[in-house]
């Protein structure tokens, strides 16, 4: 065998044994690299006569002919080894759910109050809050209701046990309070909704000792019964997402309000399921009126100058007719099949350009 097969064979031997890319690579710079076996043999034949170099020529050309196709062939080889072990390594569970569903549900309530939020936070409303206890003076007599006024008899009042004063302090009835707090704290021009709990001792069907009321407050200094009109009118259309509702504002009666109104909307029944928006019947949703001028009195705001008006409502209520549930008590059962069922989804957040309910 001549020198140039002994290398050949040599090569071609060690290039079938590799045992991975990196080995063949140090191969492959050894045999036909700059300084490689190969390339030196190739560099000789420049000094050869014409005659040696006709004869050891073809030879030399032939083996690196050869150590490339051999380099060739392991590195495809290889390729597909470490293509097979990494299949074999890397697994997938195709029984795993693609994405995970989130298991917590908003309560409707939580649900309503952020709708409502929304919608009046575009109206340039601000939330405000207060206190579930209250004193009688904030619940009552500020708001135009003095000691002995029928009013107190409506609102079945739980009451605390009496102070080191002998002062008894109560569960706000309604959130009403607020609405003072707020008068006594603030200059106008204030625009304010209320969202909070309740306390009154009732309880069936419609009724639960705790409840939530929205309520809301606008005064300035130019605000009449239009500007409560075209208010609650727009609340009312953007909250049931509805934009041809018949609407009615009916005198009604509340201490704190003069004039007073009720709303009412229409509604109709389809195969015994009640529907917001028809004409066969009225709902009455809230309640509202110009503030009175004593309770502006109360807070130190000149009626001469300013006015503005108030409106209260149950957010259960408007939950309950949204969203066609029968009996509020289920609100407060923390009843996890009830919750699956009317809960909401926690990421779908409710704006007014994405759509509230959805
Ligand atoms: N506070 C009243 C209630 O609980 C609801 C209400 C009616 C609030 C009229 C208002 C209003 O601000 O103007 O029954």
């Amino acid at each position: 065998m001549g020198k140039t097969e002994e290398i050949r064979d040599r090569l071609i031997k060690e290039i079938e044994g590799a045992a991975d890319v990196a080995a063949l690579e140090a191969l492959r710079v050894k045999a036909l690299g700059k300084k490689g076996q190969v390339t030196a043999l190739l560099k000789t034949l420049g000094d050869l006569s014409v005659d040696q170099r006709r004869r050891t020529g073809p030879k030399i050309n032939a083996l690196k002919e050869a150590v490339t196709n051999a380099i060739q062939e392991r590195q495809a080889a290889l390729e597909i080894e470490a293509l097979a072990s990494r299949l074999l390594e890397e697994r997938v569970d195709v029984t795993l759910p693609s994405r995970p569903r989130p298991r917590g549900r908003i309560h409707p309530i939580s649900q309503v109050t952020d709708e409502i939020s929304e919608i009046f936070a575009d109206l340039g409303f601000s939330v405000a809050e207060g206190s579930d206890i209250e004193d009688d003076f904030h619940n009552f007599t500020a708001l135009n209701i003095p000691p002995e006024h029928p009013a107190r008899q409506m609102h079945d009042t739980f009451y605390l046990s009496p102070d080191e004063a002998g002062q008894r302090k109560l569960l706000r009835t309604h959130t009403s309070p607020v609405q003072i707090r707020t008068m006594r704290s603030q200059k106008p021009p204030i625009r304010i909704i209320v969202p909070g709990r309740t306390y009154r001792s009732d309880s069936d069907a419609t009724h639960t000792p705790m409840f939530h009321q929205l309520e809301g407050l606008v005064i300035d200094q130019e605000t009449h019964m239009g500007h409560l009109k075209g208010c609650l009118e727009d609340f009312v259309r953007a909250f049931f997402e509805i934009d041809e509702i018949k609407m009615r504002f009916r005198p009604s009666y509340f201490p704190f309000t003069e004039p007073s109104a009720e709303l009412d909307i229409g509604c109709s029944f389809e195969d015994g399921q009640l529907k917001i928006g028809g004409d066969q019947d009225w709902l009455e949703i809230l309640g509202c009126g110009m503030v009175h001028r004593r309770v502006l009195e109360m807070c130190d705001l000149d009626p001469e100058r300013y006015q503005g008006f108030a409106f209260g409502c149950g957010i259960d209520r408007l939950a309950m007719l949204k969203y066609g549930m029968t009996d509020l008590r289920a609100f407060f059962d923390s009843d996890l099949r009830w919750l699956r069922h009317y809960g909401f989804l926690p990421l779908d957040i409710p704006t007014l350009a994405g759509g509230l309910s959805r």
